[in-house]
């Protein structure tokens, strides 16, 4: 199976350094790298190893290969691409989700397969980009948007088929529970977003997590994914953490609280929310650092908390693998079906 990568970035570059021994069924190195692409051009990699482009892209020599289109256009990239599956690992873009919508968009019409690591296109447009993957005949797979390696979406995937979603209940954004953590302790938020940033927790501008967007792109992508809804990112109600003051920890902590950037998703009382909550001790909820966590209620009175590590490269980088070995293992058991049947 050929896949086109668009972004090497932290992602791109540990999927790159990954590949050789991403796992699928057959076992073997069934994934081939054909082409790649990251904000300066791209380049046919004619049968160059992961490994070896990673290098490349590592050492800033990828822009210097034979072959390289300095300035190439994504969309022409795709439209000469023979891979099989489009990976995008580019930087996100919650105002209008390009280029990633239009690439996307694009290699479904080619009949590509779409894995992404980008919450913006399915945040902003998933009405859309899941209705053209449909009538394209393309999966899109997309365990790496939300939870970097923690399988939220596959777990939630697996309670719905015993019963209905009542609520879904999560912290959801790493870089802002560390920052709350860190201010329950006594930091001021500067300080905190600081330590964030230089322990490579936070992005250099992390104001689409302290904001609440990032989340709030999560909870809308669960909700439509586990409850077979059409949100999009402007349906949440969305609060970030500019506003926490020490005070706020000070009341959490005397009635033996924590405050939280929790993400809300009711489906019987169209509630989709994002806003800094007190949590008691005893919840689930209650983890620290840069821990995720999401309490999924099932209308069967069933309740599962998963507690996982929310996000870096790359455990996101492992969630991409995982799904590209998913479209390798359908493809093969696909073409084996056939057979059977021929
Ligand atoms: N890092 C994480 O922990 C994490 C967790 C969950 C999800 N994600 C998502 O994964 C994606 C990648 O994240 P990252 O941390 O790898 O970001 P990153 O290190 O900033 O890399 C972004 C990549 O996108 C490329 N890019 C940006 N604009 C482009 C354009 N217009 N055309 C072509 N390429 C473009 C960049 O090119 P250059 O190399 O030329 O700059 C770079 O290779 C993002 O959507 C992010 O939200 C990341």
């Amino acid at each position: 199976m050929k896949i086109l990568l668009l972004g090497a970035g932290k992602v791109g570059l540990s999927l790159l350094e990954m590949l050789p021994e991403v796992r699928y069924s057959r076992g073997g190195s069934g994934i081939q790298v054909s082409a790649i692409a990251d904000s300066g051009g791209y380049l046919h990699t004619q049968g160059m190893k992961p490994l070896e482009i990673a290098a490349s892209k590592r050492s800033g020599k990828l822009h210097s290969l034979h072959g390289w289109k300095e300035g190439g256009r994504l969309l022409d990239v795709i439209a000469e691409s023979d891979a099989d599956v489009l990976v995008d690992c580019m930087t996100t873009n919650f105002r209008d989700a390009k280029p990633s919508l239009d690439c996307v968009l694009a290699a479904f019409r080619k009949g590509m397969d779409v894995v992404t690591a980008n919450k913006g296109p399915l945040a902003l447009h998933a009405p859309l980009v899941l209705g053209e993957a449909r009538r394209a005949g393309s999966s899109i797979m997309f365990s790496a948007t939300v939870g970097g390696g923690t399988p939220f979406i596959d777990f939630g995937m697996l309670c719905r088929r015993d019963s209905s979603i009542a609520s879904l209940r999560g912290i959801l954004n790493g870089t802002t529970n560390f920052v709350l953590t860190r201010m329950s302790e006594g930091l001021p938020a500067d300080s905190a977003i600081t330590e964030a940033k230089a322990a490579g927790i936070a992005e250099t501008d992390p104001t689409n997590d302290i904001r609440g967007l990032d989340s709030s792109a999560k909870i809308v992508i669960l909700a439509n994914t586990l409850a077979g809804r059409e949100y999009t990112l402007p349906d949440v109600d969305m609060t970030g953490i500019e506003a926490v003051t020490p005070e706020m920890f000070r009341e959490a902590e005397s009635s033996g609280r924590s405050l939280k950037l929790i993400s809300t998703y009711i489906p019987g009382e169209e509630v989709l929310r994002v806003s800094p909550e007190l949590v008691s001790s005893s919840d689930h909820l209650n983890v620290g650092g840069t821990y995720n966590a999401l309490t999924y209620t099932l209308e069967d009175g069933n309740e599962f908390t998963l507690i996982g590590t929310g996000a870096g490269a790359v455990e996101t980088a492992r969630a991409v693998a995982r799904d590209i070995a998913s479209l390798l293992d359908a493809r093969e058991g696909k073409r084996d079906n056939q057979a059977r049947t021929s």
